[in-house]
């Protein structure tokens, strides 16, 4: 048995489906070492709340079967899942003002604290380490994103669940898409890399999946190859289309759109009329194309967590009091290769801010991945491979592959 030890554990940015089996994960693998959890509530929020009194520091402590159901269902360990935070998540940038750092490196130490767990995506990460190392904390990373845009980790808590949930809303529409012969445009989250309309764009039946890392604009070339695709599907006969794109794809211009997914539905829709009265006959048909929009939104982000994020939750949980208990700090849990590892924390955040201050996602959809070449294999749509968006993806992805240690 080790010496006892204090954890905090906290959430930040975004929620995602599978945060709170990442805690139950911590907590009982922790409490099996009589070690206690503190829950922080709302990120670093809670740290400076901690620091100005405002929580009475036992209510914070976590246990395992803390949340029972009553009456028979009592016992019931509800955590792996509820999605969500029980801890509440925040999503704010770097606290600018030097005395809110100082109080939530304040709250660490009046905590008690032998380390911190933080549950992050690339964003809430970075302000994390910068805080932990100006305090000296003991920081361990656990990645979530439905996004899944973390470097060096191929997988982040959350983004099963929510290429389950587009998958389902998928197959939800094709069939209102066949009974009106329309085009469907699914709008999908994903505001800088495109893995999730990708994947469920694949698993649910897309005809054209657009992302950010294979078209970076909605240009007239990229409009038309879509109708022309659409034209040949009609052709053959199948007179619906099921087009997903990430919110994060441009507008004609290069222009961040709010609502991207309308916006190519009314393009498509403009753009097939104008080519069937320019006299290409190809899309005379399509002349009565009509086009509907969903924006899937923040449904995406809730949900039951999926099996295999319950599964990587509790790897990632376990991992994490590992590295705790082998005095191993300062390192982000990840998966690899069907296993649970740990990067250097400095490694990745050097990376993430690297790639942020260039314009670049740092954990992009490689554009020779498996998937892209299954996509195009299938005859999805994904963007013509000879004209890749000129910032290329592969200047993240070669940045960190140049120098993984992963331990
Ligand atoms: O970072 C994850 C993400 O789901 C993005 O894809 C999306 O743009 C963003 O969160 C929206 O977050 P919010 O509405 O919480 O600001």
């Amino acid at each position: 048995m080790t010496t006892p030890k204090r954890i905090g554990i906290l959430t930040s940015g975004g929620d995602c489906p599978g945060l709170n089996a990442v805690i139950r994960a911590v907590v009982k693998c922790a409490n099996r070492r009589g070690w206690d959890v503190y829950g922080i509530p709302y990120g670093t929020d809670g740290l400076m709340h901690i620091a100005e009194g405002r929580y009475d520091l036992k209510s914070l402590l976590l246990r395992d079967h803390g949340y029972d159901l009553p009456g028979i269902l009592q016992g019931i360990d509800v955590l792996q899942f509820l999605s969500g935070s029980i801890l509440g998540s925040l999503s704010k940038g770097h606290p600018e003002d030097p005395a809110v750092a100082a109080k939530i490196i304040e709250g660490y130490r009046l905590l008690g604290l032998d380390a911190l767990i933080a549950i992050g995506g690339d964003g809430s990460l970075d302000i994390i380490y910068e805080l932990a190392q100006k305090g000296r904390w003991n920081l361990i990373g656990i990645p979530k994103t439905i996004d899944n845009d973390v470097p060096f980790t191929e997988k982040s808590i959350g983004f099963d669940t929510a290429v389950q949930t587009v998958t389902t809303a998928l197959y939800d529409l094709t069939f209102t898409a066949a009974s009106h012969d329309r085009v469907m445009v699914v709008e999908v989250m994903g505001r800088d890399a495109g893995h999730l309309a990708l994947h469920s764009g694949i698993a649910g039946g897309a005809d054209v999946i657009l992302i950010p890392e294979l078209v970076s604009e909605l240009s007239p070339t990229v409009v038309n190859q879509i109708c022309q695709k659409i034209a040949e599907m009609r052709r053959r006969g199948r007179k619906f289309a099921l087009l997903v794109i990430a919110e994060g794809v441009r507008g004609e211009g290069g222009e961040r759109i709010k609502l991207v997914g309308d916006y190519l539905a009314k393009l498509v829709a403009n753009r097939s009329g104008a080519l069937c009265q320019t006299g290409d006959h190809n899309f005379c048909e399509m002349d009565q194309v009509e086009t509907r929009a969903t924006v899937l939104g923040h449904i995406q982000r809730s949900g039951t967590p999926t099996a295999s994020d319950r599964l990587l939750a509790s790897a990632f949980g376990r991992k994490a009091i590992d590295l705790i208990e082998e005095g191993r700090y300062n390192r982000l849990v990840v998966w690899e290769a069907g296993r649970v590892r740990s990067k250097d924390l400095t490694e990745v955040i050097t990376i993430i801010r690297d790639c942020h201050s260039r314009g670049i996602c740092p954990g992009p959809v490689e554009t020779d991945s498996t998937m892209v070449k299954v996509a195009r294999s299938l005859g999805i749509y994904v963007g013509d491979p000879t004209t890749l968006p000129e910032k290329t993806v592969h200047d993240a992805v070669d940045i960190w592959q140049a120098e993984v240690k992963l331990v």
